[in-house]
Parts: C-alpha cells; sequence; structure tokens
C-alpha cells in the first residue's frame, strides 16, 4: 500500500548539479584515480594497506601536525577497530618495523572543555593540535574515520563525550582538533586514497623529493637538488606532475622563479592535464599567475576535463587572477566537457566580480548545458540577486529581441525555471528580484505543471510562497496534472509550517488528487503531527462532524486510509489522532482497478520496485503496522478495538506479518490480542513452520509460554516425529518444559497418549534427550509430573542411564537409579551397559587428564626460557602458541575442572555398582565393564562407535526444522 503521488521533494533533491568549481572538479578526478587505484597490490604483503587522507581542495594531505604535498611521508595505516583505531604512519623502510612507531596523535590528553572553544579568537578558539608522537602516546588512540568517497572523510577523536573534528583553518596548513558540532570550525572533509606498491615506489623516487621540496618553498633545497645532484626540473612524479606545477599552487613564487630560470616547462600537465597555471588559478596566486602567462604560459590550454585556467579562477571568484587572463584574450566561453561553462560555475558560487568580468568579455548568458539549464538557473540555486541581475540585463540575454522574460523563463529539460529553482530552494530575495524586475512569468513550466509554489511548498519555504502569493499572484489552489495542490505536495513533504501557512491563505483543505490521495493521507503518512492538527482544523471549518468521519476514512486510490498510512509509517500521535476522531481501525485496504493498472505500469517503466513493498489487498492497519514492526501502533489499534485475525487477500495475519518481520514485541501484544497462536507459517522457501517449535529452537522461551497459554498446539511434531516436549526437553528450557507437560496434564488426551515418552525417527525421548544433555530439573520433571517411561530405549538400545553416564551427569544418574523400575543392567545392541559407559567416560578423562598434565610441564619449561628471553628486550617474537601456553599455566581454572570432572566420573562408578550394576555383563566383543576403565594402552577403537551413536542421538534434535 504506497501512497501515489508525484514525487516533487525527490526532484528537488536532484535540482541543478553543477559542480560548485574547481574544487570539485579537482575532486571528481581523485575519486576516479582512487578508483583505479584501490584495489592495486599493497606495498606490504600482509600489512595494512597505506593511505592518503587528501584534501582534494588544494591537493593537499595530511602529514601530522600540517598538510603537505602527498608523499611517502604522508601515508598513514590504521591499527586496531572501528571507534579506536591508532593510525600510524607508515614507516619508511618496510623492513623498519617499529613496534612502537609513530602515530597521529592529539597535543594534549586532558579532556576538551567545551566551553574553552567557543571564544571569537581565531587560533584559540580550536580545541587541540594534532601532532604526531609514539603510538604509545596518551593522544594517539581511539581515533575514528567517518564519511563515503563522495561526501568526503572526516577524522574522529573521542575524548570524555566530546566527539572531536579533524580541521584544517581556511587558508592554513595546519591540522586541528575542534568539537564536531562547531559552526565556527566545520571539520574538514578528506578523501582517502589507498597506494598501491607501484604508487609508493613512484613516491620514493629522487623525483618526488624535488617535487615535495618545490612543493614545500624549500628554495634552497630545490635549488642544490637542481645544481648539485643535477636533477631535471621537469622530473615526473606518480601524478605526473612536474615541480612547477606544486610550487604554483602554493603560492611559492620565488621557486617558480628559479624553476622557470632553471629552464621548467611552463605548460606541463600532470596527469588530469593540470597545468602550473591552472594551480596559480584555482589558488588565486595573481603574481605568479602574471608570471607564468609573461613566460609563455598557454592561457587556454584545458585539462583533461576541458576547463581552462579562467573556468577554474571563475569558480572560485578570484577577480583579479581572471583579469590577468582575460588580458591574455582567455576564452570567456569556455565550458567544461559536460556542458558547464565558466559562467555556471561563477554564477553557482555566487561571485559576483568573477560573472561580471565574463560577461564584459563576451560570455555568452544564454548558453546552457546539455540538460538546458543556463546560468541564469544555477545563479538561482544560489540566490544572489546581484548575479541575477548581471545575468538578465547581459547583452546576449537581451539579445534576443530585448524581452526579458524570453530568457528569465527558459524550462530546462529536467522542468526547472530560475525561478522555479529559487523557489524550491526559499531564496526570498531571488524570487522578489525575478518576480518583480526580471519580469518572470509564473506560468513558464513544464507540462506536468508543477508550479513554483508547488516546489517551495514541497521543501517547507513559507516566505518564498509569500512572495509568490502577494507579489507573483499565483492561485493557492492551482493543480498540477495528477490533480495535486501546493497543499498536498507541502503533505507530502512533512512540511507542517508550509500546510498552516496555506490553509491560512486559503488552500483547499479536503482536495482529492487522481490517485485519491488527500493531504490528510499524504500527511499522516509523513507523520507531521502539526500539519495534521492545521488540517483537521480548516476541515473542521468546512465540514459537519460526519464529512469529517467520511473524510478521515475516505480510502485513496491504493485502498489505503489516514489511520492506516500513520500507522504504516509508525507515527504513534498521528495514529491517536485519527483514532480520536473516528477512524475506522477495521478498514480493509482494496485498490480500485485504475490504481493497480496504474501501479503495473510503473513497475514495467522501471519507476517501481515490485519487490519493495508489493500491493496486497485485504490489508488492515495492524497488517501494516504489524509489518514494520511499530508497536505503539499497533498497540493503539488494538485499544482501540482492531480485529487482530483478519487476513489479507494472500491469507497473512497481522502475526504472521510481525514473525516474519522477526519483531517479537509485536508478535506477542498480537497474540496477547487474540490472535491465533497456531497460525502455520510458510518461509519464502515454502517451508511450513509452526510458531511455538520455532520459538523453542531459538530459544525464545517467554514467546514460547506466551503461545502455550494462548492455546498453542502443545502436540505439534515435525517430519522427523520431534514433538515440541522433545525439543524443550532437549535445549533445557525448564519453564517451557513445565507448561507443556501442565498442559498435558490437563487435557483430554492425557491419558489416552503417552505423549511425554513419544521419541523421533531415532527413538529419542525427551528423558533421553534431557538426560543426555544433564538437564537436572527436566529430568526430575519429567520423572515426577510427567511420568517418563525410566527405561525408554532408542533404536540403538540406549537409555537414559547410559546416556547420563556416557557423560557423567552425577546428579541425573542419582534421580534415574533413585526411580522406581529402572534397569540398570540393560544392554544396548552393541551388549554395552550403564556401567561400561561410565568407565568409559571415566577413561576419557583420565586420559584427558593425563595429557593435560605433560602439556603443562612442557609448557612450564618453555616458559621459563621464554622469561629469558624478554629478559634480553626481545618481546616481540613470541608467537600465538606460546602465548596461549602461558595463558592456560597462568590461567589456574582448567587443571581444577578436569580434576572435578574425574571426581565426578569416579562417584557415578561407585554409584552405579552401588545401585547394583553387573560387572560381569558382556559386551558383544566379549568385554566387561572394567576394560572400559583408564589404563594406558586403551583400546579407543571400541569406544569410537559408541560416541557416534551418541552424536547422532544429538543431531536429530539440533537439527533445525526449518532447514528442511
Ligand atoms: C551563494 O554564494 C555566496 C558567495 O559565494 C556564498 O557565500 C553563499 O553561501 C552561496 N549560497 C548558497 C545557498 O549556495
Ligand atoms: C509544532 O507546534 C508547536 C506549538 O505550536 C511548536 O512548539 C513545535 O515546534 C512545532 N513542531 C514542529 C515540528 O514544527
Ligand atoms: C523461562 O526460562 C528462561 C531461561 O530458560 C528465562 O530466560 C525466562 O525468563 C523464563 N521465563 C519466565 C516467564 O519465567
Ligand atoms: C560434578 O557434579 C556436580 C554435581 O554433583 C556438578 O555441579 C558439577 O558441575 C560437576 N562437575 C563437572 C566438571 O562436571
Amino acid at each position: 500500500m504506497r501512497i501515489p503521488t508525484v514525487p516533487i521533494a525527490v526532484v528537488i533533491a536532484v535540482v541543478v548539479a553543477v559542480a560548485t568549481a574547481a574544487k570539485s572538479d579537482r575532486a571528481d578526478a581523485n575519486k576516479q584515480q582512487q578508483g583505479g587505484g584501490g584495489g592495486d597490490g599493497v606495498a606490504k604483503a600482509q600489512g595494512p594497506p597505506p593511505f592518503f587522507l587528501q584534501d582534494s581542495s588544494d591537493s593537499l594531505c595530511l602529514a601530522g601536525e600540517d598538510f603537505r604535498r602527498c608523499s611517502v611521508d604522508t601515508l598513514f595505516f590504521v591499527v586496531g577497530s572501528p571507534g579506536s583505531y591508532r593510525i600510524h604512519k607508515r614507516p619508511q623502510d618496510d623492513a623498519d618495523v617499529d613496534p612502537d612507531g609513530t602515530c597521529v596523535s592529539k597535543k594534549g590528553c586532558d579532556k576538551i572543555d567545551p566551553a574553552s572553544t567557543k571564544g571569537d579568537g581565531a587560533n584559540a578558539a580550536y580545541a587541540t593540535d594534532v601532532k604526531l608522537a609514539k603510538c604509545t602516546h596518551c593522544g594517539a588512540k581511539s581515533w575514528n574515520i567517518h564519511g563515503d568517497s563522495t561526501t568526503g572523510y572526516v577524522l574522529t577523536e573521542s575524548s570524555s563525550g566530546t566527539q572531536l573534528c579533524l580541521v584544517r583553518p581556511r587558508g592554513t596548513k595546519s591540522a586541528r582538533l575542534a568539537p564536531c558540532d562547531s559552526s565556527e570550525h566545520p571539520y574538514t572533509p578528506l578523501q582517502l586514497q589507498f597506494a598501491s606498491a607501484s604508487d609508493i615506489e613512484a613516491m620514493s623516487s629522487p623525483g618526488a623529493r624535488l617535487i615535495g621540496a618545490a612543493s614545500d618553498g624549500d628554495r634552497k633545497l630545490v635549488q642544490r637538488l637542481l645544481k648539485e645532484e643535477k636533477m631535471d626540473v621537469n622530473v615526473r612524479d606518480w601524478d605526473e606532475l612536474t615541480p612547477i606545477i606544486p610550487a604554483a599552487s602554493a603560492g611559492h613564487l620565488d621557486v617558480v622563479k628559479l624553476l622557470l630560470k632553471e629552464g621548467a616547462d611552463v605548460n606541463a600537465k600532470d596527469k588530469d592535464g593540470i597545468t602550473a597555471l591552472m594551480e596559480a588559478s584555482i589558488m588565486g596566486h595573481a603574481k605568479i599567475v602574471d608570471l607564468l602567462l609573461k613566460e609563455g604560459a598557454e592561457v587556454d590550454a584545458p585539462a583533461n576535463s576541458g576547463v581552462t585556467a579562467l573556468w577554474l579562477a571563475a569558480g572560485e571568484g578570484r577577480s583579479d587572477v581572471m583579469r590577468s587572463l582575460l588580458r591574455k584574450d582567455a576564452d570567456a566561453n569556455n565550458a567544461r566537457s559536460d556542458g558547464i561553462s565558466a559562467l555556471m560555475t561563477a554564477s553557482v558560487g555566487g561571485h559576483v566580480e568573477a560573472v561580471k568580468l565574463l560577461l564584459e568579455n563576451g560570455a555568452d548568458a544564454r548558453f546552457a548545458d546539455g540538460e538546458g539549464v543556463t546560468p541564469l538557473m544555477n545563479a538561482a540555486e544560489n540566490g544572489t540577486t546581484a548575479v541575477l541581475r548581471l545575468l538578465v540585463e547581459s547583452k546576449s540575454a537581451r539579445a534576443d529581441g530585448g524581452d526579458k522574460g524570453k530568457y528569465v523563463d527558459v524550462v530546462s529539460r529536467t522542468g526547472f525555471t530560475a525561478l522555479i529553482i529559487a523557489s524550491a530552494h526559499g531564496h526570498a530575495s531571488a524570487i522578489e528580484y525575478l518576480l518583480k524586475d526580471g519580469g518572470a512569468d509564473v506560468n513558464a513550466m513544464h507540462e506536468t505543471r508543477v508550479t513554483p509554489l508547488m516546489y517551495a511548498a514541497a521543501s517547507g519555504h513559507v516566505d518564498a510562497m509569500r512572495l509568490l502569493l502577494d507579489v507573483g499572484k499565483v492561485d493557492v489552489n492551482e493543480l498540477h496534472t495528477n490533480g495535486g495542490s501546493a497543499l498536498l505536495e507541502a503533505a507530502t513533504g512533512g512540511a507542517g509550517e508550509a500546510m498552516k501557512f496555506l490553509l491560512e491563505r486559503g488552500a483547499k483543505p479536503d482536495l482529492v488528487d487522481l490517485d485519491g490521495v488527500t493531504p490528510l493521507h499524504a500527511v499522516t503518512s509523513k507523520g507531521d503531527y502539526n500539519g495534521t492538527v492545521a488540517l483537521l482544523e480548516s476541515l473542521r471549518k468546512i465540514m459537519s462532524k460526519e464529512e469529517l468521519v467520511a473524510h478521515i476514512n475516505l480510502p485513496s486510490h491504493s485502498g489505503g486510509t489516514a489511520v492506516m498510512f500513520a500507522a504504516a509509517g509508525g507515527h504513534p500521535k498521528c495514529t491517536k489522532l485519527m483514532i480520536d476522531e473516528g477512524a475506522d481501525v477495521n478498514a480493509v485496504a482494496v485498490a480500485t482497478p485504475e490504481y493497480l493498472e496504474k501501479l503495473a505500469k510503473m513497475i514495467e517503466d522501471g519507476t517501481v520496485d515490485p519487490n519493495e513493498d508489493p500491493h496486497v489487498d485485504g490489508v488492515t492497519g495492524v497488517h501494516v503496522a504489524a509489518e514494520e514492526g511499530h508497536l505503539e501502533c499497533v498497540n493503539l489499534l488494538i485499544e482501540a478495538g482492531a480485529d487482530v485475525t483478519v487476513l489479507d487477500e494472500e491469507e497473512r495475519t497481522p502475526l504472521l506479518l510481525a514473525v516474519k518481520g522477526n519483531y517479537g514485541e509485536v508478535a506477542s501484544a498480537l497474540v496477547r490480542a487474540g490472535a491465533d497462536p497456531n497460525t502455520p507459517y510458510v518461509d519464502e522457501e515454502g517451508e511450513s513452520h509452526n510458531l511455538l517449535m520455532d520459538s523453542i529452537i531459538v530459544e525464545n522461551a517467554d514467546f514460547a509460554l506466551l503461545l502455550i497459554e494462548h492455546g498453542a498446539d502443545v502436540y505439534y511434531m515435525d517430519d522427523h516425529k520431534v514433538t515440541t516436549l522433545l525439543q524443550a526437553s532437549h535445549r533445557g528450557i525448564a519453564n517451557v518444559t513445565e507448561a507443556l507437560l501442565n498442559r498435558h496434564a490437563s487435557s483430554p488426551k492425557a491419558g489416552e497418549e503417552n505423549w511425554v515418552d513419544s521419541a523421533s525417527d531415532e527413538g529419542v525421548t525427551p528423558l533421553l534427550a534431557a538426560s543426555s544433555e544433564g538437564h537436572v530439573a527436566i529430568v526430575k520433571m519429567l520423572l515426577s509430573t510427567g511420568g517418563a517411561d525410566v527405561n525408554a530405549k532408542d533404536k540403538e538400545g540406549t537409555n537414559s542411564l547410559m546416556a547420563a553416564s556416557a557423560r557423567g551427569h552425577l546428579e541425573v544418574i542419582q534421580l534415574l537409579i533413585a526411580t522406581e523400575g529402572i534397569d540398570v543392567n540393560s544392554q544396548n545392541v552393541d551388549g554395552h551397559t550403564a556401567l561400561m559407559f561410565a568407565y568409559n567416560g571415566k577413561n576419557q578423562v583420565e586420559t584427558l587428564w593425563e595429557r593435560y598434565s605433560q602439556f603443562v610441564s612442557d609448557a612450564k619449561l618453555e616458559k621459563s626460557a621464554a622469561g629469558a628471553a624478554i629478559g634480553a628486550g626481545d618481546a616481540t617474537k613470541g608467537d600465538v602458541a606460546d602465548a596461549k601456553k602461558q595463558e592456560l599455566i597462568d590461567d589456574g581454572g582448567t587443571g581444577p575442572l578436569i580434576q572435578e570432572a574425574l571426581k565426578n566420573h569416579t562417584m557415578l562408578v561407585d554409584l552405579l555398582l552401588k545401585a547394583g550394576a553387573n560387572t560381569a555383563l558382556k559386551d558383544k566383543e566379549g568385554h566387561v565393564a572394567k576394560d572400559f576403565d583408564f589404563q594406558p594402552d586403551a583400546d579407543g577403537e571400541l569406544l569410537e562407535r559408541e560416541e557416534k551413536a551418541e552424536r547422532k542421538r544429538d543431531e536429530i534434535v539440533t537439527a533445525d526444522p526449518s532447514a528442511g
């Protein structure tokens, strides 16, 4: 049951996707690189992969206390687990495995007082500095790395409640920490890039040193490397950078000069086609730009993405640089290969001066990208009025006959106008400008007739709506082609305040769109309480009480009513409100044929995933709430008298849906409210299940008890004839076993059937299973309350006494031999007796003890040897096995436990003997009981078969019936 509406809110989220500027352009290139390089082999075969944390705004990498040109020195790897990583600096040399190592750390170890970070001093406001320190340093632990490759990663550190984020203060290269929620010091998203073995090799090359020095602005080192080491001034590193590119990026004029003097290629490009001129332009280093241009830099050389230095400077609003470039006749109409022009990137960035310069130099304001999005739309996305004005009044915009409107009202292929985009983003002053001076036509729109008011409503922008109504004089009740209004879109967007505003302005509250959806459906499904209240108030004004109840129970074409939508969405407050206003909690959803047709078509078109929330007729509010596990809503519906036993078109009860979703509390609530505990449940594989049996298997005792209490069929048995009692006895769930026995005792079947002793396919009875597992309380219960047959045998002839003897369950044996009629000397198919099993058990424990003693004395010897090694300072060479041995010697628990078991086994042999066990009985091979006792050369083979049989007994009841 879905709510079918034109998904405007979704459309808005993908509005104009113009890359903001050079930053994202570069980030894109970095991402591609990451995608390609991430999977490569890493430097160290077993070690964690080394990575960079790179700031894509200028491609510098976190180096510790600062950001530097990415190199082997900025590689890190993590040790630990999420939430408490230590971030190690990668050692210079692979062989140099420094156990302590150097780690990213914070300077102080004190906890951070959030108050002290709120000051207005620029630097004093940061909580603390980042630095590299020994990994044992107090500030080195418990880092985490959050994020993904799209949004970027952020390094966080949790210290006594305040989470700290890595921040690179604007315009600096230093790394700081500040509270993550600080608006003053927003965290810096970084790109995480893994380095392959070949990357690292390239980074370690001598050329990389020269490039690093140029990037760091170390003129002396650059000079030395060029003069003394005769390094090539145009040497390239792994990014195909030459030294002049990072030097220009970082603004080192003297180094750039030196490199040019030494013959640097002024037009060298890196692997993304980025030149020194582009780097200097993005970063706004005007003097370097001038120098490069003077030295012959090609002003319009394009990067691989098609952008020029001017495009990149425009995106960052670097107007000084732009003037220099334009003086050299840079092309003001440059566009990236996807059609985004320099004018667009400047417009979306809100860079007034840059836009002005581009327009003055011939940029065409009409130039649209591949989707028909114009610079004006980009400007509307940002909302800077001055930029809108420049574009609207530009020569090119007025070239088409001089009518402003012609330019302003262009509709993109995606259905946007500048006014729509400004409205969707709620830029009030931009809307005002477009309406008043821009001459925008409020009726310019896509053929779906979704108006600027609807877009503003869907995103809840009240000021924008007010302008559209007052200045634009639009009709508050205009409808789009699906019959929806601004109010319906506000409701669908869950924008309660916008709904309130629209209702005050006369929006029709009882509108029904072409899918039969009302604002009430939409807002309850979103759970916006204020919006729902406001809507009800308006409805009351135009309806009688009876009419309101009818409206509340009006189904959409999908069959859903407001209370169902509220319950399906898990909104208890709205659910309650609907109930209080007279919603029929037992309304059943039945879709109209038109709806089903439309849905089928949407599935065909791929706009709806048929597997996600498939439509089923016949569901009620309890169904949809139970299916999603909304306990509060289920309870509200139950309290209001909802029928929990109703079946939908696919014969599913609410209980079944709750069980399917694994919502235990909801299932319990439904059973308490009268849902049938014997509801058959067929899973996806078509396997049939029994709720009681399943809850015993997953050992959910409380749910099993609830089911029994509410009349679950205790006599259910699976395909292997395993009964609920056998399953509960095997698993040792005493309270469930007790409830099953009590239910049986009070049942008419009590006298007729020997249910307590009913055995599985393998002949295992509940008593046998409980005895074998040593569940004393259950053995007691089965013998007393249940009157179980103490001598029952499985298919191999094994009885409870043998099973308990084999495993040394002393207390069980005491119970069994105290039972009247016990046959202590029964023999199984191999002729084995309980006494033989008891000796065999004792034998096994004694063998174990022998091995353990040997092991301990060996380990003690080794430990003293290891102790000497530790003394010599070589603690890291010890292997895991040694560590384990030491642990065993230190851990005093194991030895005494074996000894206690041995004592128990010895006692139970005595018990059996006292109870009259016959020592002379022989098995099929002619062995007597004593032959099974411990002796150094005991014949293991004899006993193996017994063990196998024992395992088989276990398997039967352990097997998960759901596995078939
Ligand atoms: C618009 O551009 C200005 C100037 O660059 C910027 O400060 C502002 O944050 C931008 N607004 C939006 C909504 O992008
Ligand atoms: C709902 O209305 C109340 C009272 O008018 C207000 O305090 C609250 O912030 C509103 N909630 C939302 C989500 O707008
Ligand atoms: C029943 O026993 C189980 C343990 O087997 C326990 O977790 C549960 O709380 C018990 N339930 C009741 C109602 O006593
Ligand atoms: C030995 O038997 C006692 C009960 O008699 C029991 O509590 C204990 O867990 C047993 N020890 C071992 C190691 O089996």
